[in-house]
């Protein structure tokens, strides 16, 4: 980051007092003020929701909500989701630059050759109801890994120990949450074989039985990986932020990974496809959708997979997904599938109707990729599951880029307390 020697003045105590506030610039975005010194003139600043504070500085991915840009160290989201695939797209979040091809072979390479599990790990299953969501049984056996990548690993000063740790979660991520999705079918936990693609090995997992291979389409595999390419990272959403503020008190990668996919799973977050498809199975028919938009209106319930904290503009990422809605569903035969038709009706609706137009509410990517994974044969209730596998790419790269900092500080936010003054205890026999 740069000061350019531009300030903000801050004065307070009405007029009696001020402060210079450096103005930061990055290489692209809004400059930030940075406000480091003002907690010596005794205030704080109050950003409930972090509408206006940058919380670090950071190099991996940069957004413009307002043009609806999408960029994975400088490359843009429609190029990589083009001609990249994902792991090729790991390489870039990881280490800043898009491998060579010895590179790329040795990355896959190893990637590949981790993809199974501790076998004690597969138990951990067993302690969860059938029907436990896939991903509470995904935050509880992420974080169980850190029971058994613990010992002698220097996460603060070696980078070696920390990429062995990302190589580790990369790798291990698709294998859990494929059994999170055998366990509730009381279906055989499948190994990973070898010999096949990040993504298409992710399918064999999850539909291959000891009895038959499943032999994935190209076309299907092609729109998973667009999928983990587009959910691969996104800045400073919240469960990154989970992540980085887990992670900056030294804590083991694989519990703040646990922590971020935790974040990730409200409906708010990564819950939005799921609820999407919720959201489209409860209006049921095309001639229900007026009457649900009056309640979205009425806010009686909200649009899942419209509006977003920073696109105030299509989603980049929408746009892509829209496409491979059409190419997986042509491909399937499903163009005429009646929740695609209602998904379309709700979407033409949305975008004329000046309700959404004047707040800025466009479809986001989850509107598109709940109906992609289901095309694919995925339930709902795995959607987050994957979106937390495509994502522990970019919590891992936030973690190591956190920790590499030599300046970096535990992360503590402050607060307005609006709470009682000081009061004394009361004896139970006399409070009233
Ligand atoms: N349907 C109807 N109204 C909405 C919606 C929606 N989906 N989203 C926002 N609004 C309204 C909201 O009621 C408010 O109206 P008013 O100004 O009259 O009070 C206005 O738009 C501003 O919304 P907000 O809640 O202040 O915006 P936010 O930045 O706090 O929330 C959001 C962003 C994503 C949480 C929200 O738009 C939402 O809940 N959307 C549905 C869930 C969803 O699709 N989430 C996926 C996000 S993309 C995946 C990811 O990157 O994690």
């Amino acid at each position: 980051m740069d000061e350019k020697n531009r300030t903000v003045n801050l004065s307070y105590n009405e007029g009696q007092n001020t402060i210079d506030l450096p103005v930061l610039e990055g290489t692209l975005g809004p400059d930030v003020v940075d406000i480091r010194n003002l907690a010596k003139t005794g205030m704080f600043t109050f950003d409930p929701g972090y509408l206006a504070t940058a919380s670090c500085e950071s190099k991996i991915t940069f957004i413009d909500g307002d043009l609806g840009l999408l960029y994975y160290r400088g490359y843009p989201i429609e190029e990589l989701a083009e001609d990249a695939d994902y792991l090729e797209t790991c390489y870039l979040l990881i280490y800043g630059e898009l491998p060579t091809r010895e590179q790329k072979d040795e990355f896959v390479r190893i990637v590949t050759h981790h993809t199974m599990i501790h076998e004690q790990l597969a138990a951990f299953f067993k302690g969860f109801r059938r029907d436990s969501h896939p991903m509470a049984m995904m935050v509880g056996v992420t974080g169980a890994m850190s029971a058994f990548y613990q010992d002698s690993m220097d996460y603060s000063s070696k980078a070696n120990d920390r990429m062995v740790a990302a190589y580790r979660l990369i790798s291990k991520l698709p294998t859990i949450a494929a059994m999170c999705y055998r366990y509730t079918n009381g279906l055989p936990f499948m190994y990973p074989r070898n010999d096949l693609s990040y993504s298409a090995n992710f399918m064999h997992m999850m539909f291959s039985t000891p009895c038959e291979t499943y032999e994935p389409n190209p076309v299907l595999v092609k729109a998973l990986d667009r999928i983990l390419i587009l959910h691969a990272d996104h800045e400073q959403n919240a469960s990154t932020s989970t992540v980085r503020l887990a992670g900056s008190s030294g804590a083991n990668p694989f519990a703040c990974v646990a922590a971020g996919i935790a974040c990730l799973w409200g409906p708010a977050h990564g819950g939005a496809n799921e609820a999407v498809l919720k959201m489209l199975d409860e209006i049921g028919d095309v001639a229900h959708v007026p009457a649900f938009m009056d309640g979205v209106k009425n806010k009686t319930h909200k649009l899942m997979g419209f509006g977003h904290r920073v696109y105030k503009n299509m989603d980049p990422r929408a746009s892509i997904m829209r496409r491979t809605c059409y190419e997986v569903l042509g491909e399937l035969g499903l163009q005429d599938d009646p929740k695609f038709k209602l998904a379309m009706a709700l979407e033409k609706i949305a975008l004329e109707d000046p309700y959404f137009i004047e707040r800025k509410l466009y479809p986001n990517v989850d509107f598109y990729s709940g109906i992609v994974l289901s095309a694919l044969g995925i339930p709902v209730s795995m959607f987050t599951a994957i979106f937390a596998m495509a994502r522990t790419v970019g919590w891992i790269s936030h973690w190591n880029e956190m920790i590499s900092d030599p300046n970096q500080k535990i992360g503590r936010p402050r607060q307005l307390y609006t709470g009682a003054q000081r009061r004394d205890y009361v004896p139970i026999d006399v409070r009233k």
